[in-house]
């Protein structure tokens, strides 16, 4: 980023931080006064399982009930996800590289109209940058993943870097809403088992990948942003998508409400992990049920 366009985010977080409702687009609100949001109390920093703001708005609400799941991923979490095998219609909706100082909040409004839960990999210096964006994302019941402090490729830097990085963004994310990131996403999904072994054993952090890849960033239209996520959407997906470009905001009233009215249901990533630890074995669903009274069903080689 250029020092001048720096210098204006810079002040227009300032504006922003202090005057809520003084943003892009018109009539657009924050859910409160940043200053009257609470810190969280949970331990070590984790915001309380079922943050939520006051609420109103319509009926399709309903359509995605909170998940008493906890925010924070289960012991004996895996290495990496790319999804979950479940039979639930759960979907983990991430984005990555913000906040955006107009884009995220317009967003955050998108995701409230809905009661979806959404998890948000930041980068360490816009989290910096926009520390009342991140505080309204805590408070608002969402999830905060690391994404670097620089976004720079994790396979081509040294273990001391990695380590620098990832400090960096925790402690700014930290420093803006007293929540430490639970997991982390390569930038450009650029990893290897040294960096995933290293972030596990060091950070706790499992290496959250993505299943499902609209490719937005490249700008193919609102349109088919939100064909391609509602297509190839999967029980135990997880979705990737940048709230940093206004074409894929402008993606996600529709997405949304596609896949609510085909049962969906959105958790935060930890939420996500939780539902595979908790669940039955697949195979275990599947079993032939005999019906009192018939002939008993010959098992299935
Ligand atoms: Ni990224």
């Amino acid at each position: 980023m250029k020092p001048s366009l720096l210098s204006f985010g810079l002040v227009l977080g300032l504006i922003m931080s202090t005057q809520p409702g003084c943003s892009s687009p018109k009539k657009q609100t924050f859910a409160g006064d940043p200053g009257q949001i609470q810190r969280p109390a949970g331990p070590a920093g984790r915001p309380p399982p079922q943050s939520q703001p006051a609420q109103s708005g319509p009926t399709v609400r309903r359509l995605n009930e909170p998940s008493s799941m906890p925010s924070v991923p289960p012991s004996g979490a895996r290495l990496t996800y790319n999804s979950i095998k479940t039979d639930q219609k759960v979907l983990a909706m991430t984005f990555d590289d913000g906040p955006h100082p107009s884009n995220t909040p317009r967003l955050l409004k998108i995701l409230r109209d809905r009661n979806i839960k959404a998890t948000f990999y930041l980068v360490g210096k816009n989290a910096k940058a926009y520390p009342s964006i991140v505080r309204q994302m805590v408070a608002e019941g969402h999830e905060i993943g690391n994404h670097t402090w620089t976004h720079g490729s994790l396979t081509s830097m040294s273990d001391e870097q990695i380590r620098r990085e990832l400090t960096m963004s925790s402690d700014a994310v930290f420093e803006a809403a007293g929540y430490r990131p639970q997991t982390i996403r390569p930038p450009y999904g650029a990893i290897n088992q040294r960096v995933k072994e290293l972030m596990f054993s060091e950070f706790g952090y499992p290496t959250i990948m993505w299943s499902v890849d609209p490719q937005d960033w490249r700008k193919p239209g609102v349109a088919v942003v939100t064909s391609r996520i509602v297509t190839a959407s999967h029980p135990g997906a997880i979705l990737l998508a940048h709230d940093i470009h206004a074409p894929t905001i402008d993606a996600m009233p529709g997405t949304f409400d596609q896949l609510l009215a085909k049962g969906y249901r959105f958790v935060t990533v930890s939420q996500l992990m939780n539902i595979e630890k908790t669940s039955p074995p697949l195979g275990a669903l599947t079993t032939p049920v005999t019906v009192a009274g018939a002939n008993p069903a010959p098992l299935q080689p």
